[in-house]
């Protein structure tokens, strides 16, 4: 399995397959470790873990392991990608994050689960939802990586289960059915979300956190009003995870042009949901030419991709495994720029003045803090096209923003 996802890496910018050392005593010497089918395994055998990078790497490439730390065979470099690329153990070189996954039990909260508990990041794996999580964590505890995982149900629960954690991952929540929008999840998914994010307030008000419950758009808004109403805000904390559009960008670009997969990079900016979503193709990286018609298919097609899979799921609910590897990808990249690594970029749907919106997805930059810099130059020179996408987003976002906004100061209100 290792290897295969090692060689499939769908993103540019994130790529599975990046090994380092977790539960090897740090390496005097330097090591090479081939990604084989083996490829959780150094040459001498002792297990490694297995963690997503927001780096290229090299199909069949390699690691080394020097000091601690894996060094990868890296190909190409962009805004994207790690200028250490590839160094993913912690620096520490001792697995240190406490981690929640709230909805642990659901299609999207078992996939990401099993990935982020082969984070060699993560000491400790909190995994709860309303329902029965516990055979789920026992499950998983069984993988002999790092992480201790433990299980928590109910809403007598959610504090312990938050307890002094670093992250604090959010699927919780209703998915959509055939012929639902976003936006018909609003009122189940955004009471769930105002639930969970007050027990983030009272239990883990340093946490990061990254919130998967659609409509993001607002959801992220109504975590952001719950934290101001507590008194602990913090914006360069809170994240809608908008990552799946630009591993689905990444996919659908590579496939269009015959491009490598783990080459491509596209920046997708504004929102999470139909119209909101807009790659910026001129910003492909590596550069590529589109004609008009190439621009509008790969658009509609990326801001519907969810759609495909909602009608290709037939009622049995939305992306769940992409969906997974897509949070997987960035709540490794919060905890690497966590740890100090200094060049760790994603695209996010966070507090922002890039526009005249308070919220907007752009690339950031993660450090240890949260969002260290909000790239702004994602939204200069814009074809014809992007720009009157950017103008035509804005409507659409803002109405889902104030919705948001609106149901939290009227539940709070009402309290
Ligand atoms: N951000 C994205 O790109 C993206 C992509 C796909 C799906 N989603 C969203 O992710 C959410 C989950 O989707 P899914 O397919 O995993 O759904 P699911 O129904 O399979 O799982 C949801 C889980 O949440 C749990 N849950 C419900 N209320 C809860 C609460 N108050 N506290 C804790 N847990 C609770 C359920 O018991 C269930 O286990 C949906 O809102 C969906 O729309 C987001």
């Amino acid at each position: 399995m290792a290897a295969s996802m090692a060689t499939t890496a769908a993103s540019g910018v994130a790529a599975f397959g990046s090994i380092a050392a977790a539960t090897a005593s740090p390496a005097s010497s330097s090591r090479t470790v081939s990604f084989s089918s083996r490829g959780f395994f150094a040459a001498s055998g002792e297990v490694l873990g297995l963690s997503f990078s927001s780096c290229s790497v090299r199909a069949g490439g390699f690691v080394t392991v020097q000091d601690g730390v894996a060094k990868q065979g890296v190909r190409g470099r962009s805004l994207q990608v790690r200028a250490d690329a590839g160094a993913s153990g912690p620096k520490s070189g001792q697995s240190t994050f406490k981690v929640a996954v709230l909805g642990a039990a659901g299609g999207i909260g078992q996939p990401l689960s099993l990935l982020i508990k082969m984070s060699p990041l993560i000491s400790e794996l909190r995994l709860y939802d309303i329902a029965n999580v516990k055979g789920v964590a026992a499950d998983l505890s069984h993988c002999n990586t790092p992480a201790q995982v433990s299980a928590y149900t109910g809403a007598s629960e959610l504090a312990a289960a938050l307890k002094d954690v670093d992250l604090v991952i959010i699927p919780a929540g209703v998915p959509r059915k055939p012929g639902m929008t976003r936006d018909d999840l609003f009122n189940i998914n955004a009471g769930i979300v105002r639930t969970l994010i007050e027990g983030v307030a009272d239990h883990c008000p340093n946490a990061l956190i990254n919130i998967i419950s659609n409509p993001v758009n607002s959801t992220v808004p109504i975590a952001a009003e719950v934290l101001k109403a507590k008194g602990v805000y913090d914006p360069k904390k809170l994240f809608g995870v908008t990552t799946l559009d630009v591993v689905r960008a990444n996919t659908f670009v590579a496939q269009k042009k015959g491009l490598r997969l783990i080459d491509v990079n596209v920046p997708v900016i504004g929102g999470h949901a139909g119209v909101t979503i807009l790659p910026l193709l001129s910003k492909t990286k590596p550069t590529v030419e589109f004609t008009p018609e190439e621009v509008e298919e790969l658009t509609v097609r990326i801001q519907n991709a969810g759609t495909e899979v909602v009608e290709a799921k037939a009622g049995a609910g939305s992306a769940t495994l992409s969906m997974a590897y897509a949070a997987a990808r960035f709540a490794e990249s919060c905890m690497r720029g966590l740890d100090g690594d200094s060049d760790v970029y994603e695209c996010a749907y966070v507090q922002s003045e890039v526009t005249d919106l308070p919220f907007f997805a752009t690339t950031v930059k993660l450090g240890k803090k949260g969002v260290e810099e909000i790239v702004a130059e994602d939204l200069e020179g814009l074809t014809e096209y992007e720009k009157k996408a950017v103008d035509a987003l804005k409507s659409e976002l803002k109405g889902s923003i104030e919705k948001g906004v609106t149901f939290a100061k009227k539940q709070a209100a009402t309290v």
